[in-house]
């Protein structure tokens, strides 16, 4: 099964959050199970300086005249073959990739992005004449114009072709003014209800949702969630529409980089029996931080984007009730600036108990999951979310609003039913500072049950939470619209 992956971000070569995770591991995993997965990436510098073996493609030319050439080579960190447009005017900037020095949006966004996707359609139409996807799947609204180029191609693939489009959060949509549309190329009937028109605005997203032969989303929870009107970010009329092409496959673990048992970032190694080095990784993650070193500190840990997403809020609100019980606080993040300083003002208020770095350190990440008792995730909403998972697998329980994929992959405890072998962590429902002071009451009434506490962490790091199973799935929906396109 040829598969084209297109995405933004790839992990280790360019990531600003999860996505990055999903697009480095879904290909191994993948090709794990007899796949064969190529990606197509931006030419981001990170990207260009790791393909090995370069061979050059004809020429890109998109409908708006933009001349690109695009690389196929070997990407040398992920053993993968790749396809990158090596446009360095478009891609190859001082700032992040969607955003520049001052956080600011690229004036020329859209073009940068439909360039992803109209690459993706060519290669799908034969760009490369000794290889064809005979699946495109598209990553959130960068790659999401892919399945749209592909409808208004006017071609036909030499073999059959089948798009799959991945939502990974509805709420960065991708949205555009409606004069810029004609830089697109697509025909004018697209720019309307039913194509990617979206309240006047030209919408990325909605052109994914809306060509793709098929949808999935992140987790199950949040495939239901988007179809309601509170979660569904103004689209989900069309989700409920298209609710029969809509899946949710929950995200997994790459266990060749989160794994406590051989880590090269972590200062001891440990797992589900030998779980005496995570108390070196505590005592040495207190003292790198300056907290008071005690053993027996319940300590919590964040790492995140600081974004309204993310319900840091509720742990600004919660820090009184967490010192009074004596429990300390690491947090790994950065994004908004409201957050980030009244985080960096209650660390200097508490600099034994709360130690905040604003920043983003991947190194410093699995220290933290390493080190902490508990990891925090009290997002407003969530489609997967990772951070949880990789607290899992550290021996680190997590604490998380149910929600989307926090709902289909944390259980609480029932104190009642310690056996039921499926508890893995705290859950509270409603989002507030209440309900959440409450979730964390449990998590250290838990703790100062010491033989309780570790076999619920013992049970967590256990829980098979690899990329196999949804290899699987995507594997099998691949095998179903191909099956259908014939
Ligand atoms: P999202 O994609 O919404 O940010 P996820 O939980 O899916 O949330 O993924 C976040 C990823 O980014 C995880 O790999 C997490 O460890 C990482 N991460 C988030 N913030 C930081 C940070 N400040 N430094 C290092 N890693 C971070
Ligand atoms: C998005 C979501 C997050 C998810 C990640 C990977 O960034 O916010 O919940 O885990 O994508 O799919």
């Amino acid at each position: 099964m040829k598969v084209l992956q297109v995405s933004a971000e790839i992990y280790p070569l360019l990531k600003t959050g999860g996505l990055a995770d999903v697009a480095g591991a879904l290909p191994a995993a993948l090709n794990a199970r007899g796949g064969e997965v190529r990606v197509l990436l931006p030419g981001f510098a990170a990207v260009l300086a790791d393909l090995r073996d370069v061979r050059t493609l004809s020429e890109l030319v998109a409908p708006w005249g933009e001349r690109a050439p695009v690389r196929c080579g070997w990407l040398a960190s992920l053993n993968l073959t790749a396809y990158v447009i090596d446009a360095p005017h478009l891609y190859c900037r001082s700032g992040g990739p969607y955003e520049n020095d001052q956080r600011q949006p690229y004036a020329d966004n859209h073009l940068r992005f439909a360039l992803l996707g109209f690459a993706a359609a060519q290669l799908a139409l034969g760009l490369d004449g000794q290889w064809q996807p005979e699946i495109v799947h598209s990553h959130d609204w960068h790659a999401a114009l892919a399945p749209a180029y592909l409808a208004f191609s006017g071609q036909r693939p030499a073999a059959p072709v089948a798009s799959v489009y991945t939502v990974h959060n509805l709420a960065y949509q991708g949205v555009f003014a409606p004069e810029l549309f004609p830089d697109l190329g697509l025909p004018g009937s697209a720019f309307s209800i039913d194509g990617l028109e979206f309240h006047g605005q030209v919408s990325f997203m909605k052109a994914g949702l809306f060509y793709a032969d098929h949808v999935t989303t992140v987790s199950p929870t949040y495939a239901l969630e988007i179809q309601t009107q509170a979660q569904g970010c103004g689209l989900d009329g069309l989700l409920r529409a298209r609710a029969g092409l809509l899946t949710g496959i929950l995200n997994g673990v790459d266990e060749s980089v989160w794994n406590p048992q051989v880590d090269p970032l972590i200062p001891c190694h440990f797992d589900a029996e030998r779980i005496g080095g995570k108390a070196q990784c505590k005592a040495a993650l207190q003292k790198e931080l300056g907290l008071s070193l005690q053993g027996d500190a319940p300590l919590f840990g964040v790492v995140s984007r600081l974004t309204e997403q993310k319900g840091l809020q509720l742990v600004l609100a919660a820090l009184p009730a967490l010192f009074a019980r004596g429990a300390q606080l690491v947090v790994l993040g950065n994004g908004e600036k409201w957050l980030e300083d009244a985080f960096r003002e209650a660390a200097s208020a508490h600099p034994q108990q709360l130690a905040v770095r604003i920043g983003y350190d991947e190194h410093f990440a699995h220290r933290i999951f390493a080190a902490t008792d508990v990891t925090l995730v009290p997002s407003r909403f969530e489609p997967c979310g990772l951070t949880q998972m990789y607290g899992l697998k550290y021996g680190s329980l997590p604490l998380v609003h149910s929600v989307g994929g926090l709902a289909d992959t944390v259980l609480e405890h029932d104190r009642e039913d310690l056996a039921d072998r499926l508890a893995n962590g705290f859950v509270f429902h409603e989002f507030t500072v209440d309900a959440f002071e409450r979730a964390l009451c449990r998590s250290l009434a838990l703790y100062a049950r010491s033989t309780d506490w570790n076999q619920i962490r013992e049970r967590a790091m256990r829980q098979k939470l690899d990329w196999d199973r949804a290899a699987g799935e995507y594997l099998a929906l691949y095998q179903r619209l191909l099956a259908k396109s014939v």
